[in-house]
């Protein structure tokens, strides 16, 4: 069976994972290989996963409790994963994600606190076992440099958190890259648009390479 490729983009909010998904699939879009790529973003990507993301991302009047909250991200994970992510895996394509199961370790894990990092890694074991992105873009900035940057936008949900709140979010993805570092490669998000999109492109046809030497086939 063809194995595909698996990419996250993590960090948290403001660091730029949108702006170098965006200028990502710029670059896509001039390869030869462009239809081998799948797009999505978290919470969300399927139907059901929308209505999900607008119950977690919009209305403040009713918010979920903080269990909910994990849960209802997991189950736009599960639903993501079984309608789009392995069946495109399967077929050897390259799935891009903003967001993925490090985002719920560093937010409702470490920042809120709700269940162990471990406990969530179980739980995602259980509903999507041994999938695990194959490389992660963390875009790291500090909570202060990142908010300074949407200091116009409108903010969701998570965004009016304060700045404590941010600071473990950072806290709990600099413990996952150091746990990870094969898997995860820390990009410093203060650099400019245009240099971080630099260091990714650098770091992705690396690994296309590894695996072209790999399988002894040239599938990119
Ligand atoms: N490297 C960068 N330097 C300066 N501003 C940036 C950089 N990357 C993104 N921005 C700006 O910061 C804001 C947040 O970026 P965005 O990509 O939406 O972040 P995220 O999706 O991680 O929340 C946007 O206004 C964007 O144009
Ligand atoms: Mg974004």
């Amino acid at each position: 069976m063809k194995k595909g490729l698996f990419i996250t983009f993590e960090g948290g909010e403001g660091c730029g994972k949108s702006t170098q998904v965006r200028l990502f699939k710029e670059y896509v879009s001039s390869l030869a290989n462009k239809d081998d790529f799948v797009f999505i973003r978290e919470p969300g990507g399927t139907g059901l996963g929308e209505k999900i993301r607008q119950l977690l991302l919009g209305d403040q009047q009713d918010p979920p409790v903080p269990m909910a909250e994990l849960l209802l991200f997991c189950a736009s994970r599960a639903q993501i994963v079984e309608e789009v992510i392995r069946p495109a895996l399967n077929e050897g394509k390259i799935v891009v994600a903003d967001r993925f199961i490090d985002s719920t370790i560093a937010y409702q894990s470490c920042a809120r606190g709700i269940l162990s990092p471990e406990n969530v890694k179980k739980l995602h074991e259980m509903f999507m076992p041994s999938l695990k992105p194959d490389i992660t873009f963390y875009l790291r900035i500090t909570p202060a440099e990142a908010f300074a940057r949407k200091k116009d936008d409108v903010f969701d949900r998570m965004e009016l958190e304060g700045l404590s709140f941010h600071e473990k979010v950072l806290a709990g993805y600099d413990s996952i890259a150091s746990t990870e570092p094969e898997r995860i490669k820390v990009i410093d998000a203060t650099k400019s648009i245009e240099e971080i999109h630099k260091s990714i492109i650098g770091i992705f046809e690396n690994k296309v390479n590894q695996i072209e030497i790999t399988n002894n086939e040239s599938r990119f």
